[in-house]
C-alpha cells in the first residue's frame, strides 16, 4: 500500500524526547535510599514522577525540585520516616507499586491514594507478595486504592510474575528489609531496577528467567544521565514512518531490550528503523534512532512473548495498524485492560467511531489497514498514551482528529505537541 500522508518532518529531522519515565521513578527512589549524594540528570519531570518525588518527601526524602540535573542526598536504607499524611500517587502505577515495596520493607506504615483511574486499578498484585513476605495490605472490596500498607520485618521471599512494577516492589520491599528474594518472570519484563541496583553496588545476579537480589546493607549513590524514554520516542518513530518523505532521528534513545518491541515492530511493518551509536551509560543501553519515511507499512500479528517489550506502545500500535496493509492481531495482552484505561477497549472505540476498522478481542485486537480518512473527536479517558497515539494520526493530512483531553500528556510527556507540531512543521 502506498504511504498516502504527506508529513514534512522538520527540517533538522532530529527530536531528542524527555528521559525515560520508568528510570525517572527507580532514580528519585534509589537515590533517596541510597548513602551519599546522587546526580541525576534528565531527569522526566512529568506529574507521574513529581508523585514519586512527592510520596518520597512525605517519607523524609530530601528530593529537590526537578529540574535538569538533581542532586539527592540519600538517607541510606533505614532512613525513610513514616508519613504524617496519605501518599499521593496521582495517576501513577510505577508510584503506587514500587513505594509499597519500599514503606513494606522500610517497617513504615502508610495509606497510598491516587486519583480515579489509579483508585480503580489492581492492587492485589502487591498486596499478595507483600504479605506473603510479612507485611499486612488492606485494600478495599474492588482491590484499588486506597491501600493500606503496614510494613514488618519482612522475610525472604521467591515469586513468579511478569510485571515490572511487581517485580520491582519485591525487590525494594526486599532491599529496603535486608532480606533476600528471587522473582522468577515467565515473560521477561523491563529490567531498569535490576540494573540500576547493581551500577549502585547491590549484588544482583539475572538470567533470561529470574532475578536473584542479595541481602545489602548499602546503596553507594547512583550518577546516572537518564536515557531518552523509548515510549515517548516510540509516538515520533511511527510518525516518521507514516511520512512520504523525509527522515526523524531520535537522540538519546534508552534501547534496553526489554524496551525496544516497538521499534522491532515497526520494522517487521517494513519501516527504515536504524539504531546508531549505541552506548552503556549506568548500565542502561543508549542510542540515536534513525527511522526513515516512505516505506509500504503491512499488517503484522504480535503474540504474548512480546508483549512486556511493547506493553505500553500498543494503543499506537492499533493506530498505526489502520495504515499499514492487511490485518495486524495482537493477542497476550489483556493486562491493557488495567492500564491508565481499558486500553482495548478504548484505542478499539475511538478507531471505530472515527472511521477505521478495528474490532476488540478479550486479550487484544484486530486492526484492518484500510488506511481511512480519520475524522471526529478521539476520548482518551485521560489516558496520555491514547492521547498522544491519536495526536500523531490526527496530524496525517485528509485527517481530522481532536482529542478531548490533550492536557493529559502531562503524565508522561509534558511537551508532546509542542515537539509534534515541531517536527511535522
Ligand atoms: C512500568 C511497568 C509496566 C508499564 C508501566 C511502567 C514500570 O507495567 O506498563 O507503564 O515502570 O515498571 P507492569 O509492570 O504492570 O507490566
Amino acid at each position: 500500500m502506498a504511504p498516502l500522508s504527506t508529513v514534512t518532518l522538520h527540517v533538522a529531522g532530529e527530536l531528542r524526547v524527555p528521559g525515560d519515565k520508568s528510570i525517572s521513578h527507580r532514580a528519585l527512589i534509589m537515590s533517596a535510599l541510597a548513602e551519599g549524594r546522587s546526580r541525576v540528570r534528565g531527569i522526566l519531570p512529568s506529574a507521574d514522577v513529581h508523585s514519586t518525588a512527592g510520596v518520597l518527601r512525605a517519607l523524609g526524602a530530601d528530593i529537590p525540585a526537578l529540574d535538569e540535573a538533581v542532586e539527592i542526598e540519600g538517607l541510606g536504607l533505614q532512613g525513610l520516616r513514616p508519613p504524617s499524611m496519605d501518599l499521593d500517587c496521582g495517576n501513577s502505577g510505577t508510584s503506587s507499586r514500587l513505594l509499597a515495596g519500599v514503606v513494606a520493607g522500610s517497617g513504615l506504615t502508610a495509606r497510598f491514594v491516587g486519583d480515579a483511574s489509579l483508585s480503580r486499578r489492581p492492587m492485589r498484585r502487591v498486596k499478595t507478595p507483600l504479605e506473603a513476605m510479612g507485611a499486612a495490605v488492606e485494600l478495599p472490596a474492588h482491590g484499588g486504592l486506597p491501600m493500606m500498607v503496614h510494613g514488618a520485618q519482612l522475610h525472604d521471599w521467591r515469586s513468579e510474575i511478569s510485571s515490572a512494577q511487581v517485580k520491582s516492589c519485591i525487590l525494594l520491599a526486599a532491599l529496603t528489609a535486608g532480606v533476600e528474594a528471587t522473582v522468577r518472570e515467565p515473560l521477561r519484563s523491563r529490567d531498569h531496577t535490576e540494573r540500576m541496583l547493581a551500577a549502585m553496588g547491590a549484588e544482583v545476579w539475572t538470567n533470561d528467567e529470574a532475578v536473584l537480589l542479595f541481602p545489602t546493607t548499602r546503596l553507594a549513590p547512583l550518577d546516572i544521565e537518564v536515557p531518552g524514554d523509548p515510549s515517548s520516542a516510540a509516538f515520533f518513530a511511527a510518525l516518521a514512518a507514516l511520512a512520504r518523505s523525509g527522515e526523524l532521528l531520535l537522540r538519546h534513545v534508552g534501547v534496553n531490550d526489554t524496551r525496544t518491541g516497538f521499534f522491532a515492530a515497526l520494522r517487521e511493518m517494513g519501516a527504515r528503523v536504524e539504531l546508531e551509536d549505541s552506548t552503556r551509560e549506568s548500565g542502561e543501553w543508549v542510542a540515536n534512532v534513525r527511522v526513515g519515511a516512505g516505506a509500504s507499512l503491512h499488517g503484522i500479528s504480535i503474540g504474548a512473548e512480546a508483549i512486556p517489550t511493547l506493553i505500553d506502545e500498543l494503543p499506537l500500535l492499533a493506530t498505526l495498524a489502520a495504515y499499514a496493509e492487511g490485518e495486524t492481531r495482537v493477542t497476550g495482552a489483556a493486562e491493557l485492560r488495567v492500564k491508565e484505561s481499558d486500553r482495548i477497549a478504548a484505542v478499539v472505540g475511538n478507531l471505530r467511531a472515527l472511521g477505521a476498522d478495528a474490532e476488540e478481542l478479550p486479550d487484544g485486537f484486530v486492526v484492518r489497514g484500510t488506511s481511512p480518512s480519520l475524522r471526529g473527536r478521539a476520548t482518551t479517558h485521560g489516558d496520555h498514551r491514547l492521547a498522544m497515539a491519536f495526536g500523531v494520526i490526527g496530524v496525517l493530512p485528509g485527517n481530522q482528529v481532536a482529542v478531548d483531553d490533550p492536557d493529559c500528556v502531562a503524565v508522561s510527556y509534558p511537551q508532546f505537541w509542542s515537539d509534534l507540531e515541531r517536527v511535522t512543521s
